[in-house]
């Protein structure tokens, strides 16, 4: 950070018809990473602006301001708001004015800028945070909201960060979707008025639309050239992003928890802090973009994210509940001859009084089912222990079915409103975790279980509704509003006690699929289940979509029986994420089961490229017949290729321009993956002429693939 003093107020025409106001005798801050530079500067007034945010190089030397860096309603402000306020004595206005800056130095890589504002007059206090990752190129901004004033401040607006831009027209790129169709990406450009992409579900917030975006100035976003930005929200409950492009056509875009039904009052001395936006921008495409978020995810983002993720085995798609002890065993015994290095146990394994032999029944009343499970879950532990592979198992702690003796005792548990018919979704409703006694259940959940059979060795953490009908029957009436926010802090804290008594289990982030992923979450977490749909077809829109925030190791892709494209597909589309399956061994072809093995052991020795190397995505699946994207490892001496042909196509041109390489390394490219290879023999070839796209990749037929190892020679 550097502080510059800068003399006079200019008036600047930058363009015929825009004025633009410069900074003035006035106070700068600089927020740094690698590439890029974010400037906020004070007016006259005191008021804080954003000048810059991109990269480095393009900074100007005249600093404008652009927009106000936590607009305030109430007062001059009067569009979309960061905060909106309502003091004690009830002024429903709030001047935010600089007051002092901070830089802390937390360690050779990150920097902690915290900037200081005051309202005017109140003794009410704004402080915008900023956490710069230099290497990886990220900046996390958050707010600290706190007062001191004699009464309560009630609070319905609270942004995690706002970003003015000016250009001659915006793009947004959203990743939509639902149940079992996650992280479509659609891009606009942004027209004048509001645009806003939310989530008003409390939980499993993000089955509609991810916490994420795109942006670029002018242009559309390109894989390999211009300018975009990605933000992301470390948060998993109701969001909001609004895009506002005004009269002048300068754009501001609020970020943060969804200011819908979410008021929350704030005591004097308490600090509210908001959830973390996670920004880059790269000034060379999206590509570079997401190689710094997968650095950084990898780094800071998930757990343990310097090793690589094991291969299971999980039962879900392969008995969904239609399983028993004996059932199980031979499943782990198939799992340990084909190489898998765990084995997962899904839904239907507990509840008696109501066992729950479907989604109707029994959610809530964690006890093994003896019928299915006469020895327990011990049984099971000892059995997968005897055959020599791990074992981890379900839950999903924060749920429960009307049919369950948990509900029959405490239906004052669940979140609900008086008077109102119970909503259910998927048969189920969502335990109120503001209670802390239901909170103490929920975490007890998979605590209980996890100590009482120490040989499980993962968590699958299940949530599979949102909320309807928004009440807690806990929190008073003045604190209703409140409900979404406390049971995240609720759920987080569950989260991270779990994360921390047991370091060694690893935990997989699951929402009906994709309902719940973003960096808050997963930070308790190793991995997440991105999509109910496992058709590889689809999956690989999904994992495009995903691959744009979040890296390979952590995206759980399962070859399953859906869709009609076969084995080899099905492998090589999982297998450029975190591999797995849900099939039934026992039940496969002796030539599938052939097939899984040689996989697995290919993807033993290719995954630590995949897991742990840079992203290139090559072919966009929404703009060709094909799609393809490779790995490449830190050194770059060694790269895996993957291609799938999504559509017949005959034309003559089948060459991929490969990235990332050595241009002056020799490389030798072999097929893998196969019984029955494209490319029979390997061959050698320039770094240079594989990006020049001397090579062609000979498939025209839908629902083939290939995937290509490279080592380079020299
Ligand atoms: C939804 C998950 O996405 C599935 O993988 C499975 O675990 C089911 N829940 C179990 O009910």
């Amino acid at each position: 950070m550097r502080l510059s003093f800068l003399i006079g107020l200019v008036i600047f025409f930058a363009s015929p018809s825009i004025a633009a106001v410069f900074a003035a005798e006035t106070t700068t801050v600089h927020i740094e990473t690698r590439d890029q530079l974010l400037i906020l500067s004070a007016n006259e007034q005191g008021r804080v602006y954003y000048s810059y945010y991109g990269p480095k190089q393009d900074a100007p030397e005249k600093l404008p301001l652009l927009g106000e860096a936590y607009p305030c309603a109430g007062g001059d402000f009067v569009r979309e708001p960061a905060l909106r306020a309502v003091h004690a004595d009830g002024n429903t206005s709030t001047l935010l004015v600089y007051q002092s800056q901070e830089t802390k130095k937390i360690d050779d890589n990150i920097t902690e800028t915290k900037i200081h504002l005051k309202d005017a007059y109140y003794p009410f206090f704004v402080t915008l945070v900023y956490k710069a990752y230099f290497q990886e190129n990220l900046i996390a901004a958050s707010t600290e909201i706190r007062h001191e004033e004699n009464a309560p401040v009630t609070i319905d607006h609270y942004a995690s960060q706002v970003l003015p831009f000016k250009a001659d027209s915006y793009y947004m790129t959203q990743f939509h979707g639902s149940w079992a169709n996650e992280a479509n990406m659609v891009e606009e450009k942004l027209t004048p008025g509001i645009k806003i992409l939310d989530s008003k579900r409390g939980v499993r917030a993000h089955e509609m639309r991810s916490p994420f975006f795109l942006f670029s100035p002018n242009h559309a976003a390109e894989e390999n050239q211009g300018m975009v930005y990605g933000c992301t929200l470390a948060w998993s409950g109701s969001f909001q992003f609004a895009f506002e492009v005004d009269e002048k056509n300068t754009l501001c875009v609020t970020m943060g928890a969804n200011p819908f039904a979410s008021q929350l009052t704030l005591e004097a001395g308490k600090t509210l802090a908001t959830p973390e936006m996670l920004t880059v921008c790269s000034a060379a495409g999206t590509g570079p973009m997401s190689r710094d978020y997968h650095a950084w995810g990898r780094k800071y983002g998930v757990r343990d994210g310097s090793n690589v993720r094991g291969i299971l085995l999980n039962n879900w798609e392969a008995t969904y509940f239609n399983f028993d002890h004996d059932k199980l065993v031979k499943l782990f015994q198939g799992a340990k001859d084909a190489g898998f290095e765990l084995f997962l146990l899904d839904d239907g394994w507990f509840a008696n009084k109501y066992p729950r032999n479907n989604d109707k029944a029994g959610l809530g009343d964690w006890e093994h089912n003896r019928q299915k499970l006469p020895r327990g879950v011990a049984g099971l532990c000892e059995e997968a222990k005897r055959i020599g592979i791990p074992f981890g198992i379900w839950v999903e702690p924060e749920m429960v079915n009307p049919k369950s003796e948990l509900y029959e005792n405490h239906p004052d548990w669940v979140i609900g409103q008086p008077h109102r018919p119970l909503d259910l979704f998927r048969n189920q409703l969502i335990l109120d975790l503001t209670n802390p006694v239901v909170k103490d259940f929920s975490y007890h959940v998979t605590a209980d279980l996890l100590t009482q059979n120490p040989y499980i060795g993962f968590i699958k953490w299940d949530a599979n509704r949102y909320v309807s009908n928004g009440g807690s029957f806990y929190l008073p009436p003045e604190k209703q509003t409140e409900l979404v926010w406390r049971y995240h802090e609720a759920l987080y804290d569950n989260m991270a006690k779990t994360a921390e008594a047991f370091p060694d289990v690893r935990m997989m982030l699951c929402s009906g699929g994709a309902g719940r992923i973003d960096y808050k979450a997963l930070s308790y977490f190793h991995e997440f289940w991105p999509s109910d749909n496992t058709n590889p077809m689809k999956r690989i829109y999904i994992q495009w979509g995903f691959s744009h925030f979040f890296p390979a190791m952590t995206q759980a892709a399962h070859v399953t029986s859906s869709g009609d494209s076969g084995i080899k597909f099905a492998f090589d589309v999982a297998m450029s994420c975190r591999l797995g399956m849900d099939m039934d061994l026992e039940r496969m072809s002796r030539d599938d089961f052939e097939f899984t093995k040689m996989a697995i052991s290919e993807y033993k020795r290719i995954r630590d490229v995949v897991q742990l190397g840079g992203l290139y995505r090559l072919i966009s699946p929404y703009e060709s017949p094909r799609s393809s994207l490779m790995y490449v490892n830190d050194d770059k001496s060694r790269a895996i290729l993957f291609v799938y042909q999504m559509k017949d196509d005959t034309r003559e041109n089948k060459s991929v321009a490969l990235q990332g390489l050595d241009p002056n390394g020799v490389y030798s490219v072999r097929e893998i993956n196969t019984k029955a290879p494209i490319l029979k023999d390997s061959v050698s070839i320039r770094g240079e002429a594989l990006m020049q796209g001397n090579m062609s990749i000979p498939l025209d037929k839908k629902a083939t693939s290939m995937v290509l190892e490279l080592t380079r020679e020299k």
